[in-house]
């Protein structure tokens, strides 16, 4: 049986799509689902287009009820993958599927995390601390930001003459060669 990802995703999706690239000809998982709390996002064209299933809601939805377990859990989904997924996972999730749910962040944690800390405000912080190293991390989700224990991290050094754009651009390309590989060998290690 094929494991089953669930991707969550709040913008563009671009990891999404490396996501759906990577796995769609795989015999060891499948994308089963792609979900986003906004109805705009790209990541649902990108879905579309994949021909993977997608789901939207809203905040009452995520919060205050099971609406969103209860699809992961009736689609058999074996891991859920945050990517550009800005809401804090709800406990009601976290127990649902304990050491099931992983995050990519741009920075090399425990740096440049935490609440607010999303999008070009990571790089921006980094370039105005005077980094010399900037990176990615994939990590597990708890109940708090950017805290869950680490599963990967890679690193490129900030040049002198970096700009925000050059430095989100390295760390972009880092985060789609890596964040599909590490899915898969997490997804071998539960068979
Ligand atoms: C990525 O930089 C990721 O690290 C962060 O959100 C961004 C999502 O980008 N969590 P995209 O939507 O996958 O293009």
């Amino acid at each position: 049986m094929k494991k089953r990802i669930a991707i969550f995703a709040s913008g563009s999706g671009s990891n999404a799509q490396k996501i759906m690239e990577h796995f769609k000809y795989s015999s060891l998982a499948e994308v089963a689902l792609v979900l986003s709390n906004n109805p705009e996002a790209y990541v649902l064209q990108r879905a579309d287009n994949f021909e993977v299933p997608s789901h939207v809601f809203d905040r009452h939805a995520f919060y205050d009820t099971d609406e969103v377990v209860d699809i992961l859990k009736r689609l058999d989904i074996d891991l859920v993958v945050l990517a550009g997924f800005l809401w804090l996972i709800p406990e009601n999730l976290l127990k649902a599927f304990p050491n099931k749910i992983i995050n990519i962040h741009p920075a090399l944690l425990p740096k440049f995390g935490g609440k607010g800390m999303y999008g070009d405000r990571v790089h921006k912080a980094v370039l105005e601390a005077g980094e010399e190293e900037h990176g990615i991390t994939i990590h597990f989700v708890n109940e708090r930001f950017d805290e869950g224990e680490v599963i990967h991290q890679a690193k490129f050094k900030v040049e002198p003459e970096d700009t925000l754009e050059i430095i989100k651009f390295k760390g972009q390309q880092l985060e789609h060669q890596y964040f599909p590989k590490v899915i898969e060998n997490l997804l071998r290690k539960y068979n």
